[in-house]
This record gives C-alpha cells, sequence and structure tokens, in this order.
C-alpha cells in the first residue's frame, strides 16, 4: 500500500473521528449547560455509576508520580494481560485511547482496500461518517421486529465487494444479543476476505462469552472491546483489539503514532482492574437489580421494552400519554435518547438502583 494513500487516509480519518466529537459533545453539553452537573442524573452514555473500582484507582493514584516516563512498559504488561484472559498473546493486542480509535483505525483499513461495509441498524454509528468519508459504501441493514441482529439478512447482502462487516455484540442500542452458536456458524461461513469487526463493548453484561478465541482461526475476525463500561473507565479512554497477530500487526501500523494513546495513569488503572474481578461481578450484579427497577417501571406504564443484556434498555413510547423525555428531565434526570427517526423507541443507560428509583418516581409524578 502506498504510504503516501495511508497518510491521506489516517488524516482523513482523524478529520471524520473529530466531526463524531462534535455530535457526542452536542449531545450532551446543550443539554446539560443550565444545571449544576451534582444536581442531575446523567444516563445517557451507558457509562458505569459504580466505576472504577477501588483497585483500579488506587493504582492510578500510584502511577502518577511515574507519569514522568512514557508509558511503553505499562502498554507491554497490559497486552500481555489482556492476552492472558482470551487464551492469547501480546502480539494479538492492540491497545487504543478508548476502543472509539480503534474502530476507526479497522475503518481505514477496510477503506484501504476499497469497497462496502455492511453493518445491522439501529447499531453504535460513531464509526459510520468516518467510514463514509473515508470513502466506504455503508449498508445499513433492518433489525428484526425484535429489535434483534439477523445474522442471515447480513449473510444474504455479502457480495465480492463487502470488505467489512459490523457486528455489536450485545447491540448497542437495542440490547440484543446473538446466541454464540450462531455468531460462530456466521463468523466460519464469512469470505475471508471480509474483515469482521466485532463489538463486544458490552459483553461483560451479558451471559454470553466472548468469540475471542476465534481470532487465530479467524485472521478477517477483529474483537473490540473496552474498559469504559463494565471496567467504568470510560474516561481513562482505553480500549482493545484482539485479533490475529499479522491482523494485529496491520491495525497498529495505522495507529497514529506510539504515544498517541491512553496515558500512564490510565494503562496503570486498566492493568488493576484485570486483577479485581470482584469489580466486575458487583457491577453486574447492581446493573442487573437497577435493570429491574426500570423494568417494574416501565411494566407499570405498559411500555414496552426489549428484554437487555446490557447496561442500558430500548423501549418504546409511541403508548405513553406525556413526553417521556421531558417527563425525566423535568426531574433532572437526563439521557433517554432516540435512535430510529420517526419512532418513539428510546434508549436509558441504567444508572444506580437508587438513580433508577429516582427515574421511577418521576414516571409516577
Ligand atoms: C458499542 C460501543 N462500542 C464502542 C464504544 C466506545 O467506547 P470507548 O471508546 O469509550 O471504548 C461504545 C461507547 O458507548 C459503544 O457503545
Amino acid at each position: 500500500m502506498l504510504r503516501r494513500e495511508l497518510i491521506k487516509k489516517t488524516a482523513l480519518a482523524a478529520t471524520a473521528f473529530a466531526f463524531s466529537r462534535d455530535l457526542f459533545a452536542n449531545v450532551f453539553n446543550e443539554q446539560l449547560m443550565p444545571y449544576q452537573q451534582e444536581s442531575i442524573i446523567k444516563i445517557g452514555s451507558n457509562e458505569n455509576p459504580h466505576g472504577p473500582g477501588m483497585a483500579a484507582k488506587k493504582a492510578m493514584i500510584e502511577a502518577v508520580s511515574g507519569s514522568n516516563r512514557y508509558p511503553w512498559d505499562v502498554t507491554t504488561i497490559l497486552r500481555e494481560k489482556i492476552g492472558k484472559q482470551f487464551n492469547l498473546k501480546k502480539e494479538n493486542v492492540v491497545i487504543g485511547a478508548g476502543s472509539s480509535e480503534l474502530l476507526g483505525v479497522v475503518s481505514t483499513w477496510a477503506a484501504l482496500q476499497k469497497g462496502t461495509v455492511l453493518s445491522p441498524d439501529p447499531t453504535f454509528r460513531l464509526w459510520i461518517p468516518a467510514a463514509k468519508r473515508l470513502g466506504l459504501d455503508v449498508k445499513l441493514l433492518p433489525l428484526t421486529t425484535g429489535k434483534a441482529i439477523d445474522l442471515n439478512t447480513v449473510n444474504n447482502a455479502i457480495d465480492s465487494k463487502t470488505k467489512l462487516i459490523y457486528i455489536c455484540n450485545p447491540n448497542n442500542p437495542t440490547g440484543t444479543v446473538i446466541p454464540p452458536a450462531t455468531l460462530e456458524t456466521f463468523i466460519k461461513n464469512t469470505p475471508k476476505q471480509t474483515t469482521i469487526l466485532l463489538d463486544e463493548a458490552y459483553t461483560e453484561f451479558s451471559n454470553e462469552p466472548s468469540m475471542a478465541h476465534l481470532v487465530n482461526e479467524y485472521p478477517n475476525l477483529v474483537v473490540a472491546k473496552t474498559f469504559s463500561k463494565a471496567y467504568g473507565m470510560a474516561g481513562a479512554r482505553v480500549g482493545y483489539v484482539l485479533a490475529h497477530a499479522d491482523t494485529a500487526k496491520q491495525l497498529s501500523d495505522l495507529q497514529p503514532w506510539a504515544n498517541a494513546g491512553a496515558s500512564a495513569v490510565s494503562l496503570a488503572g486498566a492493568v488493576a482492574s484485570i486483577d479485581d474481578p470482584s469489580f466486575i461481578a458487583f457491577c453486574k450484579q447492581e446493573n442487573i437489580k437497577a435493570r429491574q427497577v426500570f423494568y417494574d417501571a416501565l411494566n407499570e406504564h405498559q411500555i414496552p421494552f426489549i428484554t437487555s443484556h446490557t447496561s442500558f434498555v430500548y423501549f418504546d413510547t409511541s403508548g405513553y400519554s406525556k413526553d417521556f423525555r421531558s417527563v425525566l428531565e423535568s426531574s433532572n434526570i437526563f439521557g433517554a435518547r432516540t435512535f430510529e427517526d420517526g419512532t418513539k423507541w428510546l434508549r436509558l443507560s441504567i444508572g444506580t438502583v437508587s438513580e433508577m428509583q429516582a427515574v421511577a418516581k418521576a414516571l409516577k409524578s
């Protein structure tokens, strides 16, 4: 591949992602500016209301005094630790400043080969403007009536031009999960020249396993994961992809440069949080409890919802007599968001049990 082309594409990707960042800023800052941050409940970005865990916090505080050094050693330690967690090697792991960075890197990689991207939709759309600006033709495929990803629909849409397939599992915003056997068969049957970008940002909240164990067998499989959700470190900006060593090398070559990623402090927090599985177990249990409080409130108001395998819930407010979002916002609860134009489906993140009780109370008032 021509170096000039690579630089041009990477620069374009950076611009495209800056554009996505503006979108995020608009969604939240405009809503929140008139209010004091402390007096609001913010449940719109699927952030973990409990994190980071104690071990991660302690490690990050300790790492501050080592911030005079570049974070190369801790990056290697983290890659080794993540690799071990999935029975893989550090060569299978690429670390980024959040998994968003790496979704962009994979889009850039696909764009270098030119062609079409397939994605079930609604899904996590952050990478889509970037992919389009990079010249990829993005084809969005409908979900089932139950808002689940239908891999048969995806399979039928694959042709010789398909370079990339994005699958978010569990899916954001709908919260559905693909049964592992179905997903594994899909991965096995996808043509080798088509990359599958499997976004597992929320796997830790579900009872289904990661597909990372397949990356050595399928070099066209890239699994993206993050410390932003179950690990509660969204502000620390640490994510990673797991891939065959050759694929991982090609992806890491597309990262801007060696020191552009997460800070030494954030990486130290990520390392410590891997050694603290009890925190993940705690967050998963709390999420189940708080999600149930929200389910009960939705049921009480006869608002249909999709059973969630994640830290957010997708629900249909078309039969609700009031404006759901305004009802919450008048109680200083922000975050109900729409992902399907022309419908009244909304997504709300799951906060703490008491935050979801506040949601239930607001709906009652
Ligand atoms: C499905 C999915 N993937 C990736 C991300 C990006 O996460 P981060 O860049 O914080 O790792 C998000 C964030 O909301 C997400 O929902």
